[in-house]
């Protein structure tokens, strides 16, 4: 079986050739163009919308607003807002959707998109830094105060994070066609599953007259996530133009209506003995977020669950700013958190006058930090070893030094994720000529038809050449979402457990032991069906960190980095970089390792080139297209990353051993390319 680990992705070919469909290649008959407007300002009211210019032009058919549309109800999570655009006359952020075009092609939905006027009441917008402060969530253990005072060494330091946006390259769209009261959408997302009891809360509709298609899908991190209102505003204006809509989000609108990683201040105290060992952690996170919609991400969490600290305390606070809601982005949580914790860790290093991964080693974890339980399995202690071989940490100089222009300094940091697991089905098929893996996940770029064959391939002993995958429609087995690192550790279970169930079933006829497909012919069988699901203890829908387990599950790593600076240039290089990360088993090698590697490249990215800024005069976001967003391109990354995993088989985690990989990779990195900067300058 191990020559089935290490397999290339599936799907490359088709989407090198430009065979495969994304969401907004379906053009259903009668399918009409459209394209929000959205509001000029960040902050106001609005008085009215004059769309008779618009009207008039050729191949516009209709300029929707507020009068058009259906009232929507509030809507619950995981719709990202919670009162859909078009409720009221506020303007809350820059971009909020206040009417829609709908035009016979796409180039005269934006023709008429420029032509309508919208008329409001600007107001002074709230900036990033300026706004109403919420504490949403405190937690306290021991007495930090005492901790601190008692102290040989002490840090305090707040770490500012800018926002910035995901960027997929296909931006988020939907096409919605009604058949009577049954609605079809072709949507870009990462959860179709959840798609459906957020339409039908809208649209007070049967679950089951929501049918949802989500085929290739152009890159996610996290911006697909969640169900966002263009997703409501397409099966809406469907429904009045009485035609299939298709509302495909362009470049400039992505930014205000999908979301965003927020801005973040964020404050840590540490103190230690002189040998590094903490006693005590304050950890403060302040997010912006929307005026009317909260998103919190819960940085604190880092610090929570990493490091033995005796005492502890965790503070949670949104800043209400005149922006869209932010949402998840790869990796959340302890993307930022770790940037900040981290960031410290190395400071109380270099205070110490010790090596930065000797202080890690000084606060290993044994247990759960936040609940004593055992780990379900731990390779943190193999991985710190074996990145520091590979870098050749020990021996590295000490010191900054100089090369030619350039000033080489060295950086570590400690990766970690937290396991979102969510349950799941299956379904696998076995027929004479190969097998049929059915599930409802999606293809975001990440690997996931592969790994769903190899795991289906090893089960069922045949070739994963001899088995194809079916995702992306909500007329497959449900699953759990593909965000959260969540999908090989949870669908891949359930799609084991459904060649299991195939295999019962050749075994009981007599026919096990030998190659299936062979087998099935001389029985003269067409097909067997097998079912797998992958379940939660208690039944639950989602599962953090094995919740209600006896064992903690969690994901580690570290990154070692080596960094370049031109001081009279300004120019920042990233030289080398060594992860070992530790997961659970990894099922493919190719796969798991290129998710590693694109989550170092992107964590360069946050950390020295990526902004999304909030423009101080007007308050809205300063890029509307990407010609203002830099991030790293081949020229900017090293030949030397070099990723590896610690060899282990977690049963707690999943059936087939793996715990959560995906944006694990996407932790560590950042505080090295500021961290190692610092050293020199
Ligand atoms: Mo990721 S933010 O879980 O898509």
């Amino acid at each position: 079986m191990t020559a089935t680990r290490a397999r290339s992705r599936v799907e490359g070919p088709l989407k090198l050739t430009g065979a495969a469909r994304y969401a907004a290649d379906h053009r259903p008959d009668g399918v009409l163009h459209a394209v929000l407007v959205g509001a000029p300002v960040a902050a106001g009211r609005l008085r009215g919308v004059e769309v008779a210019a618009a009207l008039v032009l050729p191949g516009v058919t209709a300029v929707l607003t507020a009068a058009d549309l259906p009232a929507f109800p509030e809507l619950p999570p995981p719709s990202a807002v919670r009162v859909m655009p078009f409720s009221d006359d506020r303007i809350r952020y820059e971009g909020q959707p206040v009417a829609i075009v709908l035009a016979e092609s796409a180039g005269a939905a934006e023709a008429g998109r420029a032509a309508v006027i919208v008329d409001c009441e600007r107001e002074t917008p709230v900036l990033i830094g300026h706004g109403r402060r919420e504490p949403v969530m405190d937690e306290d253990r021991g007495d930090v105060d005492a901790a601190l005072a008692e102290a040989e060494i002490r840090i305090e330091q707040t770490y500012l994070q800018a926002p910035r946006h995901h960027h997929t390259m296909e931006t988020s769209g939907t096409v919605a066609r009604w058949d009577g009261g049954r609605l079809t959408l072709w949507d870009s997302v990462q959860a179709s599953s959840t798609v459906i009891p957020i339409v039908s809360t809208a649209f007070g509709l049967d679950a089951a007259d929501v049918h949802v298609v989500a085929p290739h899908t152009g890159g996610g991190f996290g911006a697909k996530g969640y169900i966002w209102p263009h997703e409501i505003l397409a099966a809406a204006a469907a429904r009045v133009a009485g035609r299939p809509v298709k509302l495909h989000l362009r470049r400039p609108d992505q930014f205000s209506n999908v979301g965003y990683q927020p801005w973040m201040e964020q404050t840590i105290r540490l103190g230690a003995t002189a040998d590094g060992v903490l006693l005590g952690l304050e950890h403060e996170v302040v997010n912006n977020t929307a005026l009317a919609d909260t998103h919190v991400e819960p940085a604190t969490e880092a610090s929570k669950s990493l490091y033995a600290v005796p005492a502890l305390r965790l503070r949670q606070l949104v800043e209400r700013v005149s922006l869209n809601v932010p949402t998840p982005m790869r990796a959340p949580v302890e993307g930022p958190g770790l940037w900040a914790l981290e960031s410290a860790m190395n400071e109380l290093a270099a205070a110490a006058g010790l090596d930065p991964l000797d202080v890690r080693l000084a606060n290993f974890a044994e247990v759960s930090p936040a609940d004593g339980r055992p780990w379900s399995s731990n390779g943190l202690r193999e991985a710190y070893e074996e990145g520091a071989r590979r870098y050749g940490w020990r021996t590295r100089h000490q010191r900054p030094r100089r090369e030619g222009p350039w000033l080489i300094g060295h950086g570590m940091a400690t990766c970690s994720m937290g396991s979102f697991r969510f349950p799941g089905a299956g379904r696998v098929r076995l027929r004479r000529d190969g097998a049929v893996v059915e599930a409802n996940v999606h293809d975001i770029g990440t690997g996931v038809q592969t790994v769903l064959s190899q795991i289906a391939a090893e089960e069922l002993g045949i070739s994963p050449d001899r088995v194809e995958t079916r995702w992306g429609d909500t007329d497959l087995p449900a699953t759990g979402p593909t965000y959260g690192s969540s999908t090989t550790m949870g669908t891949g279970s359930a799609v084991a457990a459904a060649a299991r169930d195939v295999s019962k079933q050749l075994a009981e006829l007599g026919l096990g032991g030998r190659d299936p497909l062979d087998a099935l012919g001389r029985a003269g069988i067409d097909e067997l069906v097998g079912e797998g699901t992958f379940e939660l203890p208690g039944g639950a829908g989602f599962n953090a960190d094995g919740a209600g387990t006896p064992y903690a599950i969690r994901t580690w790593g570290v990154i070692f980095t080596e960094v370049g600076v031109d001081p009279d240039f300004g120019l920042l290089r990233l030289r080398r970089a060594v992860g070992v990360y530790s997961a659970g088993r990894i099922v493919n090698q190719v796969t798991a390792r290129a998710q590693m590697t694109g989550g170092i490249i992107w964590g360069w990215g946050k950390a020295t080139m990526e902004e999304s800024d909030q423009e101080p005069a007007r308050g809205r976001w300063l890029a509307k297209n990407l010609s203002n967003v830099a991030v790293p391109v081949n020229a900017d990354i090293p030949a030397g990353i070099d990723v590896s995993f610690t060899d282990e088989y977690d049963e707690t985690a999943s059936l087939i051993g793996a715990r959560g990989i995906g944006e694990l990779g996407a932790t560590g990195v950042d505080e090295i390319g500021r961290a190692s900067c610092r050293e020199r300058v």
